[in-house]
């Protein structure tokens, strides 16, 4: 049987955290096996956020490390930036001419911008046809991404149906989200979503002094030491079940609903765990940040293998729609 195609793709804005990585990212590496996957780095979805270009590319260059640390190999899968494919823009275009504003208006992640924010850039209003463009010009059978970017990938779906609509063929493959994971939303050290925006993670690859400092500023009640507690609403607790044993966090669980274990302890246990789980992780990128050149080469030889690709699929885009004469 043939393998079937996935993409996903993470905009280089800063460094991943837990909730990336247990939402998301943790999935990308078994799917490898599975799957012919390709991995992006969605640098032009980043210039919504990042316009510096020390800053981009050093954004760029620290996610590629980060995918290569956690186990993406780019002997099995393609690994590269959306910038080597000028495909992705060309193809965006044309979506654009066949959406409207009121469809556009009804994405969440810009009703979320618009609530924030004074004066949001067109980019970010037409992000969902450049993430479309990405996914259609594979062939992409499934889109692994976390709860938040399902709608996204239903734009993706409902443009590829209206373009073979509008021009009368089947030209774009219909991808399916998949949601990630039993751990739909990790919350951050404030209880709230973890999320960049909020400035309350505790990123993947954190030092033991940032993963203590962050722990130890988890808000918690004020209940003496010796008061049973309902774990479920222990912002600490929510954190220790992904970082537990299935038995530990039976025993956890226990001392909380008896009143048998303080914050203190309980914050020790999970630094301790989180540390455990983040030192080889540390180690691994350490080691890749070394060889830039291996890295840099990592993208180039991605770039050609996903251009290659796009560009068959870009000339049937232009046959169909009626620009290609010779
Ligand atoms: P952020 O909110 O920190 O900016 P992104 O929007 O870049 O994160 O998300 C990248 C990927 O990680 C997406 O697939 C998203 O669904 C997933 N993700 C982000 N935050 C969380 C979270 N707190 N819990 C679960 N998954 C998450
Ligand atoms: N929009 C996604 C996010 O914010 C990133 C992304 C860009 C993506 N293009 C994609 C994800 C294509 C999956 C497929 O997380």
């Amino acid at each position: 049987m043939t393998k079937k195609t996935l993409l996903s793709g993470v905009k280089p804005t800063g460094r991943p955290h837990i909730g990336n990585y247990f939402g998301a990212m943790r999935q990308f590496v078994d799917m490898q096996d599975e799957y012919n996957a390709i991995y992006m780095i969605a640098d032009y979805h980043a210039l919504n956020f990042i316009q510096n270009k020390e800053e981009l590319n050093q954004a760029i260059i620290d996610l590629t490390i980060d995918y290569l640390a956690l186990g993406l190999d780019p002997k099995k899968s393609i690994i590269f930036k959306q910038s080597d494919v000028m495909e992705h823009t060309e193809l965006a275009w044309i979506f654009d001419t066949i959406t409207t504003m009121p469809y556009l208006e009804r994405a969440h992640a810009y009703k979320d911008a618009e609530v924030k924010n004074k004066e949001i850039s067109v980019g970010t209003f037409n992000y969902p046809m450049l993430m479309a463009a990405d996914i259609l010009l594979y062939d992409v059978d499934a889109v692994p991404v976390g709860q938040d970017q399902k709608q996204h990938v239903e734009y993706a779906r409902d443009t590829a149906q209206k373009f073979n609509f509008i021009f009368g063929k089947e030209v774009f493959k219909l991808p399916e989200s998949k949601i990630l994971g039993e751990v739909a939303v990790v919350p951050g050290i404030d209880g709230q979503k973890m999320s960049k925006s909020y400035g309350n993670t505790i990123p993947l690859f954190a030092t033991l002094d940032e993963i203590t400092k962050a722990v130890m500023s988890i808000p918690t009640d004020s209940k003496p030491m010796n008061e049973p507690r309902n774990p479920e609403e222990d912002n600490v607790f929510k954190l220790h079940k992904l970082f537990s044993k299935s038995e530990d966090l039976f025993v956890l669980r226990e001392r909380y609903e008896k009143g048998e274990i303080g914050h203190k302890e309980s914050k020790e246990i999970l630094i301790k765990n989180i540390d455990a789980f983040i030192a080889p992780l540390r180690e691994k990128r350490d080691q890749i940040a070394h060889d830039i050149d291996y890295v840099l080469d990592v993208l180039k030889d991605g770039g050609k293998r996903a251009k290659a690709k796009a560009e068959k699929k870009m000339e049937a885009v232009r046959e169909v729609i009626g620009v290609k004469l010779y």
